[in-house]
């Protein structure tokens, strides 16, 4: 019998590290401006508006021209074919600007040189003569001035709302203001284009949808999409904000690459990159919800305004996406509310880890906080009056049934070892004596749904080859961003052939090897590529199996697939030797797999189907102290269980929760984006913009998953997703700061603390705490 590998176990549902660990810890790991340049490289740098709103009167151009260092100017008029990068093909988002600009930071130009500095330098040189227009930049002064939308709303109806008013008992009616956030993915945005003959051009970009940059590069050009080949090795992280916003960077490096014969390469400033590119929407929601004594509600109706930006780009999925969230994990009896996805004189808002998801979470997360304080109870007690049951019970908003609803053990679990209620009466006790330093817990459960609402993107493709010498060449329709997806297909496919992972050879993404793609977002990433990918690993394995049978005189059905190898009768053949052998023998060792998500289906015009394949649902529960004389605040700690059905890779799996958890705290208590009276974004740089640093985490932060849940089939590996439903949890944290708040006033007023809460919002609410405590 024939040596097996050291190694003779699956890795699938075990901690193998990511596949870049030790390159990017080392430094080693090639992003875009790592790459090497092609001789001769270009590179482009943008000129921008100055303006949030106005007519060109004038754009003089030759002291760019003229600077040392420029081989030339890109403007509208140098566009061959489409002067168009709007995602959804809405025609609201130019490459440059032409007659109008309608938002700060606009481009209207750039300028080509033989190094970055110079043409960085030069693009400040441009003279340009604006007649101003009314502008608006927020949601209030949106609806003021008209209400105009950038695309369709949606509106989600179920059951009669008057009906379920009537039948309440009490009110609680408000307005909860949500901010926005800016990616800060730590690679800006950047592009490198490589001219080929004829059409033909290739890109090396930092995108989480390589197609889509295929598409917009030759509808720019107004060549083929077969004409562009688009490479994508990895991101240093996307979060969303590279779902679109990388279609100005690419097209601008392929229009001076086709137009100049060079490569060419752009990678904006931080600074620029940050007044550039959509952010997170920021959402105003005004909500009236009809509740009992018992804590149940009974009737909710709300709009959810959110500030889009200057064109339609993603809002229009986003703003939905809130919308199918309104209900967290809560059975509204009666429910109607709408979405305003509102024009503004600002950057496009674009997709940001939850795509509008958070965002209706937190707001249902609002009232139960407003009905809990006007009962006198914990919002616990509220939530688990509400979680969707197992009756008549369990319809969404959107008239999904929810069938796989776990969120009562996830409550009951994290309850248990986060030792909840013991803490929650320290605290209440704490707070009684302690005068200046006040303390606040708070539980908040997720319900989160996964798929794209938009169907058709729920499908993936897949090339594996097998070599023979038995190394296996895996690309996929998915995009490496940080979060360990490729580690993961990486695992599915060594476990289909039964090899160790480090026999397969993760390769960039590519238009040429996988057609067609979804962007990597919604979560979705494994789900779909992974699942492609085991598609064309067992294709290659049934033609491997039938060439066993055949060379060593069995039936197929007596192969036997193991670990290292195959059992063919009482012979054993390696995996590497059972490969050169169907090579010898003509047998195909390559294989395009697909896969896309069945049972889902949706209707927009009337506001029902099943959108979501399954959910995936976790809680947190925070506890932070308060100084109620500064308004500063700190985590003192965070209890997370996370349910991702059968992890396929926990370490990664627990890396994303706490990466997810941090970054939605920072959304929500620190990072504030501001734009002045002019429209100009004046936080664009982390001295102004706060994201979480290593010393925020809470000091004791406990995360893990739960290890007894398990998704249906077909689900790869039984796993659900994990990217972004952790962020909401960082949620948890503001409720915490809103009872240590409310103790000010003895809990019996709620603090309604808008986001991000800052100190300055904390101090503010203590402030109103103070004066409705003296009556
Ligand atoms: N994790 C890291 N490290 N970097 C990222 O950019 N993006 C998030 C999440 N986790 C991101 C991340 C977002 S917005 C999504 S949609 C998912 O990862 C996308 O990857 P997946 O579908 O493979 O989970
Ligand atoms: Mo994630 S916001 O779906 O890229």
């Amino acid at each position: 019998m024939n040596k097996q590998s050291p190694i003779t176990t699956s890795p699938l549902h075990v901690s193998v590290k990511h596949d870049s660990a030790i390159k990017q810890v080392a430094g080693r790991a090639d992003y875009i401006d790592d790459l090497v340049e092609p001789e001769g490289t270009l590179h482009a740098y943008l000129g921008l508006s100055s303006k949030a709103h106005a007519d060109i009167a004038s754009m003089n151009l030759d002291a760019v021209r003229a600077a040392t260092g420029v081989v030339g100017v890109l403007t509208a008029e140098d566009i061959p074919a489409e002067n168009d990068v709007s995602s959804v093909h809405k025609h609201d988002e130019p490459v440059f600007a032409t007659t109008r600009v309608v938002t700060w930071g606009q481009p209207l130009f750039a300028v080509i040189g033989e190094t970055r500095e110079a043409a960085r330098r030069a693009a400040k040189l441009a003279k340009i003569e604006y007649r101003e227009l009314p502008h608006v930049t927020d949601v209030d002064a949106a609806v003021a001035a008209g209400g105009k939308l950038v695309t369709e709303p949606l509106k989600l109806e179920r059951g009669d709302v008057e009906a379920g008013f009537a039948a309440s008992q009490h009110r609680a009616k408000g307005r909860v203001r949500i901010g926005g956030q800016e990616h800060f993915y730590l690679e800006s945005q950047a592009a490198l284009a490589i001219p080929g003959e004829d059409d033909e051009i290739t890109l090396q970009v930092s995108s989480q949808h390589p197609t889509e940059i295929q598409v917009m590069v030759a509808q720019v050009l107004g060549i083929p999409h077969a004409a562009v080949t688009v490479n994508m090795r990895r991101m240093g992280g996307g979060f969303g904000g590279k779902e679109t916003q990388g279609n100005l960077f690419a097209v601008v490096a392929a229009v001076a690459a086709k137009m100049f014969n060079k490569a060419v390469k752009i990678r904006p400033d931080r600074d620029d990159d940050f007044q550039i590119t959509g952010k997170r929407h920021d959402f105003v929601v005004d909500y009236d919800v009809g509740y009992n004594s018992d804590g149940k509600i009974q009737a909710v109706t709300a709009t959810y305004a959110a500030r889009s930006g200057y064109s339609a780009d993603l809002s229009g999925p986003v703003t939905d996406r809130a919308l199918f969230h309104c209900d967290n994990a809560y059975w509204y009896p009666t429910v109607k509310v709408n979405s305003l996805p509102l024009f503004t004189n600002t950057v496009s808002n674009t997709a940001f880890r939850g795509f509008g998801g958070p965002q209706g979470i937190i707001a249902a997360e609002r009232w139960i906080e407003d009905i809990a304080y006007a009962l006198g109870k914990d919002p616990l007690e509220i939530r688990k009056a509400n979680f969707y049951g197992t009756d008549t019970d369990n319809v969404t908003p959107y008239h999904q049934v929810v069938e796989d609803n776990v969120i009562h053990r996830v409550i009951e679990d994290l309850e248990q070892s986060s030792d909840y209620q013991a803490r929650r009466q320290a605290i209440l006790a704490f707070n009684k004596t302690s005068k200046v330093l006040k303390k606040g817990i708070a539980m908040v459960p997720v319900k989160f749904g996964i798929s794209f609402t938009a169907t058709w993107h729920n499908q993936a493709g897949a090339l594996v080859h097998v070599y023979r010498d038995g190394s296996i060449h895996l690309s996929h329709g998915g995009t490496e961003m940080g979060q360990g997806l490729h580690i993961k297909v990486m695992q599915v496919v060594a476990d289909a052939f039964g090899v160790p992972v480090e026999r397969v050879q993760i390769t960039a993404s590519n238009t040429g090897k996988v057609p067609n793609t979804s962007a990597t977002a919604a979560s979705s990433g494994t789900d779909l590529n992974a699942m492609a990918a085991l598609d064309a690993a067992n294709q290659i394995k049934a033609r491997m199996i039938a060439h066993a049978a055949f060379i060593y005189e069995v039936e197929p059905k007596d192969v036997q697939w193991e670990f290292g190898g195959v059992r063919a009768g009482q012979q054993f053949v390696p995996f590497d030797e059972l490969a050169t052998s169907c090579w010898m023998n003509r047998v195909q060792l390559s294989a395009a797999g697909f896969y896309k998500t069945p049972k889902i289906h949706w209707d927009r015009s009337t506001g029902r189907g099943h959108p979501f394949y399954y959910f995936a649902y976790g809680a947190a529960a925070s506890e932070v102290t308060i100084d109620t004389l500064t308004g500063e605040y700190q985590v003192d700690r965070s209890d997370v269980l996370e349910d991702v059905g059968r992890s396929l890779n926990p370490a990664i799996d627990i890396g994303q929760v706490e990466g997810g958890f941090i970054q939605g705290m920072g959304w929500l208590t620190t990072e504030e984006l501001w734009w002045d009276g002019k429209g100009q974004l004046r936080t664009h740089a982390p001295s102004t913009y706060k994201i979480p640093l290593a010393s925020d985490v809470p000091r004791i932060f406990n995360v893990r998953l739960a290890e007894w849940s398990i998704n249906k089939e077909p689900a790869i590996g039984r796993s659900k997703a994990v990217g972004e439903p952790p962020l909401v949890l960082g949620y948890s944290v503001v409720e915490a700061l809103s009872m240590a708040v409310a103790s000010v006033a003895d809990y019996k007023v709620a603090p309604q603390l808008d986001m991000p809460a800052t100190p300055e919002r904390v101090l503010m609410g203590v402030e109103r705490m103070r004066r409705a405590r003296q009556g």
